[in-house]
């Protein structure tokens, strides 16, 4: 065979394995079938193995077209092996479906727990015909403070730990900055509540943070007492944490006259004593009072006209007593496995 021929020779036998690749080819053959064509005695490989006896020049042509064609069959022989094996595996799974196993759960994503009592104390309220207002997070200290009888240099504003921003403005202390917001913008009757985060400058530590979310309430119409605040803010716990017994105790708070703060009776230890209630019986959970007359004042509502009651619930904590949870830190770790427990 001279050199030309064998070229061709090669070529043929690379167009045969093709064909022959493509037609009749089953799992049992395709090994023979690769067998024929690159096993040891096979024609390309005795040229490879004889290759030494060509000329240095043909040697190349030679080797060139030689390895060119054992790469391609090699190549069309392992897709078609996985081939094979890919529908062997499917038709295999088919098969072994059994109906009667139980399936894959599906994971249930549910509300992070402070938005969950969050929208359950929202529906509460927007039941008893409460609307929801919103202010901003970046106060002045004329809202923040000043509106809300807390002048300034006044020792009063020493209770709010708070952040002061280079430009004077502050991260609002609590959420009773949006009280004369409010009273400024939406005439009374009034029925609002003001969810959202505050900031202050504390340590942090199981129960505290340095951010923290507080729902504000506001109630202003012409004949608002004392019973009205005490109704409400009682349903209110009994609706939210379930409590039995409640009290109330004077407190003060520059913007409300009389101040109070509402206490339940400690849910775990059934109000006989435990640390959690620092051994009193009773945990402060909200903090009230009627709506001070500076404060009508600063809002331009007549105060001898219009009465109103305010309040402002420390909402995380108030997920902690509801659920259990022993550290603040918990409820913001972003971890799952605590937030998948609820
Ligand atoms: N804003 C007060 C605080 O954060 C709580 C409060 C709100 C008290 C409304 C009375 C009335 O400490």
């Amino acid at each position: 065979m001279d050199n030309n021929e064998l070229i061709k020779k090669i070529e043929t036998v690379l167009n045969n394995a093709k064909a022959e690749f493509n037609e009749k080819i089953n799992e049992k053959n395709l090994d023979e079938v690769y067998k024929n064509y690159l096993g040891k005695n096979s024609f390309l490989n005795n040229i490879s193995r004889s290759i030494s006896e060509y000329e240095p020049e043909i040697r190349k042509i030679i080797g060139m077209s030689v390895n060119n064609a054992k790469i391609k069959i090699e190549e069309i022989y392992k897709n078609l092996k996985e081939q094979i094996k890919y529908e062997n595996s499917s038709n295999d799974s088919y098969s072994k479906i059994d109906l009667s196993l139980p399936g894959v759960k599906i994971t249930q994503f549910h509300k992070h727990p402070i938005t969950a009592v969050l929208d359950e104390t929202v529906e509460f309220f927007t039941s008893m015909g409460f609307e929801v207002v919103e202010g901003p997070e970046i106060e002045t200290a004329y809202y923040n403070f000043d509106a809300l009888n807390i002048p300034d240099n006044h020792p009063a504003r020493d209770v709010w730990d708070t952040f002061y921003l280079k430009n004077g403005l502050i991260p609002r202390t609590h959420t009773s900055s949006v009280q004369v917001r409010t009273m400024e913008t939406k005439k009374p009757p009034l029925r609002v509540i003001a969810p959202g985060r505050c900031y202050r400058y504390e340590s942090v530590d199981a129960t505290h943070l340095f951010m923290f979310n507080q729902v504000e309430g506001l109630f202003v119409d012409k004949n608002v007492k004392l019973s009205d605040l005490k109704g409400i803010l009682e349903a209110t716990v009994k609706h939210l944490l379930g409590a039995k017994k409640t009290r109330f105790r004077p407190a003060f708070y520059p913007f409300v006259e009389p101040g109070l703060d509402l206490d339940i009776e400690c849910v775990f230890c059934g109000g006989k004593g435990c640390n959690v209630c620092k051994f009193t019986g009773w945990i402060e959970v909200i903090p009230c009072g009627m709506v001070h007359p500076k404060v009508f004042e600063y809002a331009g509502i007549n105060p001898d006209i219009y009465k109103g009651f305010a309040f402002g619930m420390g909402f995380d904590r108030l997920v902690m007593l509801k659920y259990n949870v022993n550290d603040l830190r918990l409820l913001y770790s972003g971890n799952m496995d605590v937030l998948n427990q609820f």
